[in-house]
């Protein structure tokens, strides 16, 4: 091992800034329903896929939001990808609680009907995906949810293969910062990622630099 430290060789940033290396994260627009309460929408970037049999993703919710007393009384939820148009959406939903306005209402945002789940689409993301609660867990004031797949929607020609096509339109977010005058607002970055961002690499061109009997288990 070489005498480098860490330090010598990075900057050292804070945990919370950590994040940001592994941006750009499509933050989703999770939509909520209950009988009793309505429809529901909130912003939330602590997603992550969980599973592939069944597909499945795994999704933290704070127990304070509006949005866990409604999965608590009907364990179903939407996933929604915004597209550009919806960036209000996102600021809105991340900020103020259902519990003071009906944020569907509000924005004016217009629904479908979910397949199999009792919780609305919105019809202008770029995609959305319906999920039903198989299970939970609760850590320091967070429930995380693992939802099942039940239906995945994406729009017409949204997908080139299995990869997004470069045409869709997808708000990626890049975080969040305060602005550098004293301000209460706090900027937000989103990439708008063009047909010119996206490259194809090379796939397997690596594993011929293995030693002959490894390449031969790829
Ligand atoms: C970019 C962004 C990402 C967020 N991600 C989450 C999240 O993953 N989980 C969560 O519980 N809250 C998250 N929040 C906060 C909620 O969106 C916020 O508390 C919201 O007002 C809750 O709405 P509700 O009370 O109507 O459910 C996020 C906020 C922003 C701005």
């Amino acid at each position: 091992m070489g005498s480098e430290t860490p330090e010598d060789v990075f900057d050292e940033v804070t945990g919370r800034d950590s994040s940001s290396i592994f941006k750009p994260k499509v933050t989703a627009l999770v939509v909520s329903n209950s009988e009793r309460k309505g429809p529901n929408l909130m912003t939330a970037s602590w997603w992550m896929t969980a599973g592939y049999k069944p597909f499945r993703y795994l999704l933290a919710v704070s127990n304070k939001t509006y949005t866990h007393e409604i999965i608590e009384e009907n364990p179903e939820f939407v996933m929604a990808a915004p597209s550009v148009e919806m960036v209000d959406a996102l600021t809105l939903s991340g900020k103020v609680s259902g519990r003071d306005i009906d944020k569907i209402e509000h924005l004016g945002l217009e629904t479908v009907p979910g397949s199999d789940v009792d919780v609305p689409l919105l019809k202008n993301a770029t995609g959305n995906v319906e999920l039903s609660v198989l299970d939970s867990f609760e850590f320091e004031g967070i429930t995380y949810y693992f939802g099942d797949v039940e239906n995945a929607y994406v729009t017409p020609d949204g997908l080139d293969g299995r990869i997004l096509s470069p045409d869709a339109d997808v708000l990626a977010y890049m975080g969040s910062d305060w602005g550098e005058e004293e301000t209460r607002t706090k900027y937000r970055y989103y990439a708008n990622l063009t047909a010119e961002a996206i490259e194809r690499f090379p796939g397997d061109e690596v594993v011929e630099s293995l030693p002959e009997d490894l390449q031969e288990e790829f």
